[in-house]
């Protein structure tokens, strides 16, 4: 396997530990974290500023037809930069992650992220994270994983992150949102969250971070 076709690939739902071990994964083996839920989500912040209607394929077509996104890797989050300006913490709110599960249905907005998610993974040595990177983003790639945990268990580390992050949230609350994002994420008809056929699942609700990762560079070294 040539470097180029070094790709990782991590999906599951929301609040599963992706980000996280995904990021320290990456950070360990010296790849490029690609995090393309933040991409769904500058999308449906940008489209929320502009006053366009989430399900407005049109409008959100001419919204992505001249704008401009970066990814910068950042010490904690990556940082996302729309049009050029800062958004990283605009992004990371509950309201976004509903906003960017309901652009992520329209075929225009998978279409251009997924090239986009293409381009940045075209040279390899990269552990992408997200709902379809596996199935649909890299097929090809030589390693994925599905990270799944229970629903309650997910609202639970979804919470503490938040309030890490000085955000006031209401576990119910995002126990609730987290398992509709779920059900909109799955039933989609376009790249829904799956896991793919040859993906090694993981349930992560009983297992700490370390414990994740250690899995996971084990099932590295032996393929
Ligand atoms: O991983 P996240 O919570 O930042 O993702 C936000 C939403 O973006 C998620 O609910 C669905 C959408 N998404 C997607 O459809 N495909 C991806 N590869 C990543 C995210």
């Amino acid at each position: 396997m040539t470097e180029k076709d070094e790709i990782i690939t991590i999906d599951g739902p929301s609040g599963s530990g992706k980000s996280t071990i995904s990021r320290e994964l990456a950070r360990r083996l010296h790849y490029t974290y690609l995090d393309t839920g933040a991409m769904y989500r500058a999308v449906g912040l940008l489209a929320l500023r502009r006053n366009i209607a989430l399900d407005d394929e049109k409008g959100i077509s001419s919204l992505l037809s001249n704008f401009d996104l970066q990814l910068l890797p950042g010490k904690h989050d990556t940082r996302v930069l729309l049009d050029q300006q800062d958004v990283s913490e605009a992004i990371r709110t509950p309201e976004m992650g509903m906003a960017a599960s309901r652009v992520s249905a329209l075929p225009v907005v998978r279409e251009k992220l997924t090239l986009l998610q293409q381009q940045l993974g075209s040279r390899g040595r990269v552990v992408a994270e997200g709902r379809d990177t596996g199935t649909v983003v890299f097929p090809q790639a030589g390693y994925k994983f599905y990270l799944d945990a229970s629903a309650e268990e997910r609202a639970r580390r979804r919470c503490k992150q938040l309030h890490e992050k000085g955000q006031d949230v209401n576990e119910k609350e995002i126990l609730t949102q987290l398992i509709r994002r779920d059900q909109d994420d799955s039933s989609r008809t376009i790249a829904p969250l799956k896991a793919a056929p040859d993906a090694v699942i993981i349930n992560s609700s009983r297992m700490t971070i370390v414990e994740v990762l250690d899995f996971m560079l084990e099932q590295l070294a032996k393929k």
